[in-house]
């Protein structure tokens, strides 16, 4: 016989099925044997009578077993339907099991929020946390989600296009983690911060509409909306503004929280903009959290911040950089028109602003970009006001700047954030929670164990001895 998924049940009243599933709750009660199924699709209720052939097997079940149910769908009594749950209309009532794995008992309960399990042993078990409903629904959601932009994406005629992970080193303003080269030994790849340098070049390729799920990797310190690995989604667009790109992106965003979140309702359309500089004195830092009421779980506000400025006095938190001024974003990025003659003479650079733009959400920085410098004379500017001396300038860009001697279009783009965009659309505390196979706090993955030693004949073959 077929299986038949959870939620087809409450179609076959009367008929005989056959069902693939785990065991979610079973409570023997001597005479009669109660059991809660569960598969991906959902969740029912079954029960061996005592007169059962299956009452004998059914009294060696445990949870979290896996089982093939062959059972019959019975229509519940009216005074014993439950309006608010899964089938509670019907009840399986179970012919014959047959067990297809065990379980040991779990490392903790899934069964209720594991939000509050040590989140060491969550991580270290990931595939079993993963059963939790609320982790389930997260994951679901996540694919729902980009199922919906992919989508969305397409029918604007965008294209998806992968991009390398071993790769050069990007300037993201991070650090970059590398990987060791076994066939030209002592050098090494850098996995990107972003696809930045390489959407440019998509540009220059003639692709004009350019999106991907981009996976990003980040050598920093991790917070509750950071990692170490983490998912953008990445754009970039030929011959467009800063307009264009904005309200693209605020248009997806409505249409996304009104198609899958229905619930929720976005405080104010068009969003809202505002200044660094306003952001930086009214609230005291570049993503405030504008909602008029904070205890609301439904409300989003969106808030673009605009009018960044381009360079910074260098800190020591700034690795990438020489000179006495680095960039604030992104050094692709082009200045606003009118502070472009500023820019070519290195003039008042404290004060040139960049076309950079930033979407806020609730308080969190859910994405940003700009419109690029796509002259191979202007983007030098930068690193030359950056300090950097000829040989750094060829030896990073000289493969952008080349690019662009070969008629580069206009272009610009944006990336978001999507597990932080994730993270508030589930009303998750942190972005772990909408990563399936997320990293701890210190950037450990606990449940395969990375970072790790490798062996020493991996390591004399890569020419690698740590000292
Ligand atoms: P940016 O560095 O601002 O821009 O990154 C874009 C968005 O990615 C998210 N983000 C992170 N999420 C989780 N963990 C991290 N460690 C982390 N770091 C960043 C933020 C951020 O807004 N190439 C440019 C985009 C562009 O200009 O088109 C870029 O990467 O939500």
């Amino acid at each position: 016989m077929n299986r038949t998924k959870i939620n087809e049940l409450s179609k076959k009243i009367n008929e005989t099925v056959v069902i693939k599933c785990w065991i979610s709750i079973c409570r023997n009660q001597g005479k009669m044997i109660f059991l809660d199924f569960r598969d991906a699709s959902g969740i029912v209720q079954g029960v061996i009578l005592s007169d059962s052939a299956a009452l004998e097997v059914g009294r060696s079940l445990r949870t979290e077993w896996v089982v093939e149910v062959t059972g019959k769908v019975n229509e519940r009594p009216e005074r014993n339907k439950k309006n608010d749950v899964q089938n509670g209309d019907i009840e399986l009532e179970v012919l014959d099991v047959q067990i297809l794995n065990k379980a040991e008992t779990l490392p903790f309960p899934i069964d209720g929020d594991t939000r509050s399990v040590d989140e060491n042993i969550r991580l270290k078990y990931r595939y079993l946390d993963l059963r939790n409903d609320r982790m389930q629904k997260n994951i679901r959601n996540r694919s729902m989600v980009q199922k919906f932009l992919r989508d969305y994406l397409y029918n604007e005629n965008f294209i998806e296009i992968e991009t390398p992970l071993l790769s050069a080193p990007t300037p993201e303003g991070s650090r970059s983690f590398v990987v060791p080269s076994r066939i030209w030994k002592g050098d090494f790849y850098s996995l990107p911060q972003s696809p930045q340098q390489y959407k440019q070049l998509l540009m220059v390729g003639g692709f004009e509409k350019y999106f991907q799920f981009a996976k990003c990797m980040r050598d920093e310190d991790t917070r509750g909306d950071r990692q170490p690995e983490f998912t953008q989604l990445d754009m970039e667009m030929s011959f467009t503004s800063e307009e264009g790109i904005m309200q693209l992106n605020e248009k997806m965003l409505i249409d996304l929280v009104s198609v899958n979140y229905p619930q929720k309702k976005i405080q104010q359309v068009p969003f809202p903009r505002m200044s660094y500089a306003e952001a930086m004195e009214k609230y005291g830092n570049d993503r405030p959290d504008i909602r008029n009421d904070k205890n609301d779980p439904n409300l989003l506000a969106f808030l673009w911040v605009i009018d960044f400025p381009m360079f910074e006095k260098t800190g020591e938190d700034n690795v990438d950089n020489t000179g006495e001024w680095t960039f604030t974003h992104n050094p692709f990025s082009k200045p606003k028109d009118q502070f472009m003659e500023d820019f070519m003479n290195m003039k008042n650079i404290a004060g040139i602003l960049t076309t950079q733009y930033d979407i806020t959400l609730n308080g969190f920085e859910i994405g940003g970009g700009s419109i690029r410098n796509y002259e191979s004379a202007t983007l030098k500017k930068t690193f030359e006001i950056m300090d950097y001396d000829e040989d750094r300038i060829q030896v990073n860009f000289g493969h952008m700047l080349k690019a662009f001697d070969f008629g580069a279009p206009p272009h610009g783009g944006i990336a978001w954030g999507f597990d932080r965009l994730m993270m508030l659309l589930e009303n998750e505390p942190n972005i772990r929670e909408v990563i399936p196979f997320a990293k701890t706090g210190e950037g450990k993955d606990l449940m395969m164990n990375a970072p790790c030693d490798i062996s020493s004949a991996q390591k004399s073959e890569l020419g690698i001895k740590i000292v």
